[in-house]
């Protein structure tokens, strides 16, 4: 069978956006990279993805800013899915593709599996290694993928929050599946497009995430190469996210929850265009929200100086005007500016004498509340924007 051909018309237009993960020091305001950001949809495939995509060298170099290990809940997330997945990992190897600081080969090697990490970020790469972790610091691609089964049999593919960063993702699962061959299975978890249409949560859409997953564009691609999503289940971690598993057509039978599932993806392009319109009126409603704050004169700031909310700050134009500064407990963002709008980041020790924090970490929202007792009890708000902007 042919493979898939992908082509985006342009639906949903954000306007000039920075890259959601280069923090950014005073002296590099000068040079900062923009892009014209606007999502697209194929109804040929129901791929929905970036329409301009940026050059991985802007997202992923070598002082990305990113590590899965400084939060506790990923911590845990990763264990989690470790064991859960352990059936899988069979007699042979596990892959991780984007496996970042090492969070997850932690656990595996906890649990006794050889597993080696595809990272393509330098010092996060260099983090893991540190730890004694085999890992490829290169993309994915079939030079690396005769590489890894140069090394041995792999049983298990796995990648969080990876997959929908992949520009040329035919190619891309077309290295998967002959990693896996007709016994293995891939499991990946993304940003699932249902969540994000339900839940507005447009802060989702990033440069780094070229692809919006649905069930119906994974098996588009994957059919042409004889596999298919023979399970699926529905995760929170990210605000929303389907984890997939995808494996040989002839030996992994589809469980009816994939069916279940596809049956809510009926009518994309009617939901991508309610979702155009619940962006503009989300908009709308949270710069009122934050101008009436100003005026009364209350101290606002953001918790989190997430990816997310690079895009809510800029396509809303939120400025240090409306959030003098953001906390974070990343040490690599502290002491740079925010992308675009260049609010400083402070340490989360800052976090002291203000009435409102907008969540831009949404998705973490339990840990975060849990651990903030004494700004609750000192009368302090949370903001939050998702489904809809309001404060709590
Ligand atoms: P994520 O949503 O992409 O996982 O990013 C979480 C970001 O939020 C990360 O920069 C760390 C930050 N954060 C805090 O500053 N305080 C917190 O309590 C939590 C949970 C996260």
């Amino acid at each position: 069978m042919e493979p898939v051909k992908i082509k985006l018309n342009p639906i949903i237009d954000f306007g000039k956006m920075p890259i959601a993960n280069a923090f950014l020091t005073k002296e590099q305001f000068k040079d900062e990279f923009f892009y014209d950001m606007v999502l697209g949809y194929d109804p040929a495939t129901h791929a929905i993805g970036l329409v301009n995509t940026v050059p991985p060298e802007h997202m992923f170099h070598d002082h990305y800013a990113f590590f899965s290990g400084t939060s506790r809940a990923m911590q845990r997330h990763f264990r989690e899915t470790a064991e859960k997945l352990l059936p899988y990992a069979g007699k042979g190897m596990v892959v991780e593709i984007g496996s970042n600081d090492g969070i997850m080969l932690e656990a595996w090697k906890e649990l006794g599996v050889r597993a080696i990490g595809v990272e393509p970020s330098a010092n996060v790469a260099d983090v893991s290694k540190s730890r004694g972790h085999e890992v490829i610091a290169k993309f994915m691609t079939p030079e690396v993928a005769d590489e890894i089964l140069s090394r041995g049999k792999v049983s298990l593919v796995f990648g969080a929050n990876v997959s929908c960063h992949i520009e040329g993702f035919r190619e891309y699962l077309e290295c998967i599946t002959r990693l896996i061959g007709r016994e293995g299975a891939f499991v990946f978890e993304d940003p699932y497009f249902m969540d994000i249409a339900e839940k507005t949560s447009y802060d989702q859409i990033y440069d780094e995430h070229v692809w919006y997953f649905t069930l119906s564009f994974i098996n588009a691609v994957l059919d042409p190469l004889g596999f298919h999503v023979f399970d699926c289940e529905h995760i929170e971690t990210h605000g929303g996210e389907l984890r997939m598993y995808v494996g040989h057509k002839d030996t992994h039978p589809v469980k009816p929850v994939v069916g279940e599932w596809l049956a809510k993806e009926t009518d994309i392009p009617g939901k991508l265009e309610l979702l155009k319109t619940n962006i503009i009126k989300s908009k709308i409603v949270l710069l009122e929200i934050l101008n009436r704050l100003k005026k009364e004169g209350k101290r606002v700031c953001g918790f989190g100086a997430t990816s997310k909310g690079v895009i809510v700050t800029n396509y809303c134009g939120i400025g240090p005007e409306l959030i003098p500064f953001i906390t974070d407990t990343t040490p690599v963002k502290q002491g740079k500016y925010y992308p675009g709008v260049h609010t400083p980041i402070v340490p989360q020790e800052e976090f002291k004498n203000v009435d409102y924090a907008f969540l831009f970490a949404w998705n973490h929202f339990k840990e975060i509340d849990a651990s903030q007792d004494r700004f609750r009890k000192a009368g302090g708000r949370w903001i939050t924007h998702v489904p809809t902007p309001r404060i709590i």
